[in-house]
């Protein structure tokens, strides 16, 4: 895909793509870039990627999208330099505090996934009183995964197993595909159909490993700060010319 075929025109209307993935996950990548190509410092990146983020989750309501998961803060991220990990926690506060009002009026549910223990009380409230305010909702459900890494909630869920196993709830020969999704903390949600990463870079970055297992792929050759419309269509337009047969053969075969 060219980086033109993904800009917008600021006057034309976007057209509704013909094929709408029910589940969208974002790998919000290269603010850092955006920031540092512009002589700006990294978290000005992530400020302007906030701004993606709600053109983004505005976009995905109007083409009908049902799931958006977007990759917030991996496990690995606390690496970052020390400022730049308050920065984005800052941001993840002002996100809550001020967008949730207007995601809560537009129908919008939200989930959170990721691990929780370690992060600061308030913003373990602000997380639990979006999801308490928006449960009902029914429109897109906005899942945020917030210190998230796919490969430590799998193996969380094989903790769970292993104790119910030991504690004689659960044989080992009934452990199956379907009961490790439903102990994921993805459980109830289906898996993605599209996973798009911006930034042009090519890898998962532990982002859900066990559920992208028949998710198509998008990589985007535009950092995260210059997301809009225009690029998720552009996209979902790719993914409509995907030809999906998990694991079976197509149903429409070429010569
Ligand atoms: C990756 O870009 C982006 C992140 C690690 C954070 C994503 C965060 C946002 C889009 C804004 C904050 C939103 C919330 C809700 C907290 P990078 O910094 O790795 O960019 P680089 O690869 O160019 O360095």
């Amino acid at each position: 895909m060219s980086l033109r075929s993904a800009k917008s025109d600021a006057n034309a209307p976007e057209p509704a793509p013909a094929v709408v993935p029910v589940h969208v996950g974002v790998i919000m990548d290269g603010n850092g870039r955006w920031a540092t190509s512009r002589k700006l410092p990294r978290v000005e990146g992530h400020r302007r990627g906030v701004e993606a983020l709600r053109r983004c989750v505005r976009a995905a309501r109007e083409v009908g999208i049902r799931y958006l998961t977007i990759y917030s803060f991996s496990s690995e991220n606390w690496s970052r330099p020390v400022g730049e990990i308050t920065e984005l926690m800052r941001l993840l506060k002002l996100f809550l505090r001020y967008d949730l009002a207007e995601l809560n009026r537009a129908n919008v549910k939200v989930r959170v996934i990721g691990e929780r223990a370690s992060l600061s009380s308030d913003i373990r409230d602000l997380l639990a009183e979006a999801e308490n305010l928006t449960r009902a909702n029914t429109g897109l459900t906005l899942v945020v995964a917030f210190n998230y890494g796919s490969r430590q909630e799998i193996a969380a869920a094989v903790t769970r197993i292993a104790q119910d196993v030991v504690a004689g709830r659960l044989k080992p020969q009934d452990v199956d595909v379907e009961m490790i999704s439903q102990r994921l903390e993805t459980a109830g949600i289906p898996d993605p159909d599209l996973i798009i990463r911006t930034s042009g870079e090519q890898r998962l970055s532990n982002f859900l490993l066990w559920q992208a297992a028949y998710s198509e792929f998008v990589f985007l050759p535009i950092y995260w700060p210059d997301f809009d419309k225009a690029a998720l269509i552009a996209a979902i337009d790719e993914y409509a010319r995907r030809d999906r047969r998990f694991g079976g053969v197509s149903a429409c075969p070429g010569p």
